[in-house]
């Protein structure tokens, strides 16, 4: 079995970090949401990934390699237009060859993998598995309308009047015969080729689609609520390892990671935290759900419930919640303007100031 890992697109809903860098690559607890996907992917026991990728191929190349890091052989497959997800499974077709895979959205995080389903997969003989969870805005998912039996009855993407609240999860398994259906379906409203669409086309020609609730925890990490989310929960089970160093005048609680290099001095850090390497924290409150990139400068900071990239500095500024900073950032206190914000923003960028 094979793995197809689509990293390609346009991430709009993040911009502007997604203006200058991989939706896939942003990091969640300091690790790309892309590399979570591949160890789930090995640890289902799969080696040969291919994956497409678009604008930002020379970012996800630089950061996954030849995936021997993951334990992975990959393959990188251009995609020149995201025209979408079927047209991945399309010019992936040689790639793919004749086996059954898992098509992985790289933007997608499960907290649980995809072992079960994987090998679900391999012990059945559907032509395509999908996965569904109840969310509470289907409109801006896949959804699946499901028959009394638990049959597949319709597929629609993003509908505007959604028929259940069942979202089709971004890890689909299927067998060679999606190749036919890729090929038979035309483009939809909004000029992609729509998986649905081909999942339909399955369906319609007598072949076996199954669909599989997933258990545990799932994410899109296409919007900011969602990374925040997913950043929590991963936070929730990390281990405490302090590798940097800390000095005497600061408080250090709970699930808290410092990584090798990171320097923390007068300062309270309450986990669940991550501390990036070669950090500094200083005179700062570092607060729970708060991931902190390589490289960055916190000083007379306080920030909670956010994340906040590499190479970026925080100076003499409090009250920072809920926030996911970009990298090479600099949010400092503005001077001889009292109770006045200065702020140089970016397109697309959302600031939210105290009333
Ligand atoms: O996350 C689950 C949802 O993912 C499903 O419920 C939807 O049915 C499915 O269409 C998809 O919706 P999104 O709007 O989230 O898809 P997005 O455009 O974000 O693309 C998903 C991933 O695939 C992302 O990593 C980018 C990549 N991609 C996308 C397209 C359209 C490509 O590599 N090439 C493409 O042409």
């Amino acid at each position: 079995m094979k793995a197809l890992v689509l990293a390609g697109g346009k991430g709009t809903r993040l911009r502007p970090l997604t203006h200058t860098s991989a939706k896939q690559l942003v990091p969640i607890a300091n690790k790309p949401v892309l590399y979570y996907g591949l160890d789930a992917i090995r640890d289902a026991g799969i080696t040969s990934v291919g994956i497409i990728v678009g604008d930002t191929a020379r970012e996800i190349r630089e950061a996954v390699g030849d995936g021997s890091r993951f334990g992975l052989e990959v393959t990188y497959i251009l995609q020149e237009e995201p025209l979408g997800l079927a047209h991945c499974v399309l010019i992936a077709r040689q790639f793919l060859a004749d086996e059954p895979f898992v098509m992985y959205l790289g933007d997608n995080f499960l907290v649980d993998g995809i072992t079960d389903l994987v090998d679900a997969f391999r012990e059945a003989d559907y032509d395509a598995q999908i996965l569904l969870t109840k969310v509470a805005e289907p409109q801006f998912y896949g959804v699946a309308e499901l028959g009394p039996d638990g049959e597949i009855v319709g597929l629609e993407e993003k509908p505007e009047h959604p028929r259940s609240d069942l979202a089709i999860v971004g890890v689909y398994t299927f067998s060679p015969a999606i190749h036919e259906a890729v090929r038979s379906i035309r483009p939809s409203a909004r000029g992609e080729l729509e998986i649905t669409d081909a999942i339909t086309w399955l369906i319609d020609n007598g072949r076996r689609v199954h669909s599989h609730f997933v258990g545990g925890y799932w994410k899109d990490t296409g919007r900011l609520q969602d990374m925040l989310e997913c950043n929590r929960i991963v936070l929730e089970g990390i281990e405490r390892s302090v590798r940097g160093s800390v000095d005497g005048f600061s408080e250090i609680t709970g699930r808290v990671v410092v990584e090798p290099g990171a320097v923390v001095e007068n300062s309270v850090i309450r986990g669940p935290a991550v501390i990036g390497a070669d950090t500094k924290i200083n005179g700062s409150y570092v607060g729970p759900y708060t991931s902190i990139g390589e490289g960055c400068l916190l000083e007379n900071a306080e920030v909670e419930y956010s994340i906040i990239l590499g190479d970026s500095a925080i100076t003499g500024v409090s009250g920072l919640t809920y926030s996911l900073i970009g990298r090479n950032v600099e949010v400092t206190r503005a001077v001889g303007v009292p109770n006045m914000n200065q702020l140089m923003v970016g397109d697309h960028s959302k600031i939210q100031v105290r009333a």
